[in-house]
């Protein structure tokens, strides 16, 4: 359903939408939910949470504003060598991490975990580098596509098998701003 409470704020924009999937109020809700549990199983292990750019700063952002305790943070960008390659996630480290993680408590942010491929790579690269422990904490999970069982300690919302927008999620780069998760018009796709 289209909230006009909502959308009218976004004028340029809700035109493009054809419904809203997770209000802004549901993601404050949970999001501070996983970061009050965060911050209990972490206490006295000042964690590094690492996360890939760009979808994730959305999340990211808001869940370490409500974490009490210590931390540090830090982030890698990957880019795809081609489609083929993505899809057996097979990706290039465009900026690495600045901070070692060796003998670190590391929590892996996500925003949306779909075949887990490139995650599998990534946690795969982590792991070498001999972190005390490595967990991952999405926003979202799609289930339907998933290649590679990836361990979420933490998990925000499950998403239906269907393309979103909106908290970081993109369609060719527009709509990350939007502060809830929304489905885009069948003519959005279409055009251009
Ligand atoms: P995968 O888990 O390796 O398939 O990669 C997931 C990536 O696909 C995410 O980091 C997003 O960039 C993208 N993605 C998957 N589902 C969506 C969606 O519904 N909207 C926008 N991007 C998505
Ligand atoms: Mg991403």
């Amino acid at each position: 359903m289209m909230d006009a409470e909502i959308t009218d704020k976004y004028p340029g924009i809700s035109g493009d939408l054809s419904e809203i999937l997770i209000s802004p109020e549901q993601l404050r809700n949970r999001v501070s939910a996983l970061g009050a549990q965060i911050s209990q199983d972490y206490e006295g292990l000042n964690p590094l949470m690492v996360g890939v750019l760009k979808g994730v700063v959305f999340f990211m952002a808001d869940l370490l504003k409500s974490i009490n305790i210590p931390l540090e943070v830090d982030f890698m960008a990957v880019a795809s060598y081609s489609p083929e390659a993505r899809d057996q996630g097979l990706v290039r480290l465009v900026k690495d991490l600045e901070l070692s993680i060796t003998g670190r408590h590391v929590l892996f942010v996500e925003d949306v975990i779909d075949t887990g491929l490139t995650l599998n790579y990534l946690l795969s690269n982590l792991r070498t580098r001999e972190p005390a422990s490595l967990e991952v904490c999405a926003c979202f999970n799609k289930t339907k596509h998933r290649l590679i069982d990836i361990p979420l300690k933490y998990k925000g919302f499950d998403l239906p098998d269907k393309f979103v927008v909106g908290y970081g999620l993109d369609y060719r780069e527009r709509y990350r701003n939007l502060p809830f998760v929304a489905l885009l018009k069948p003519e959005v796709f279409q055009s251009g």
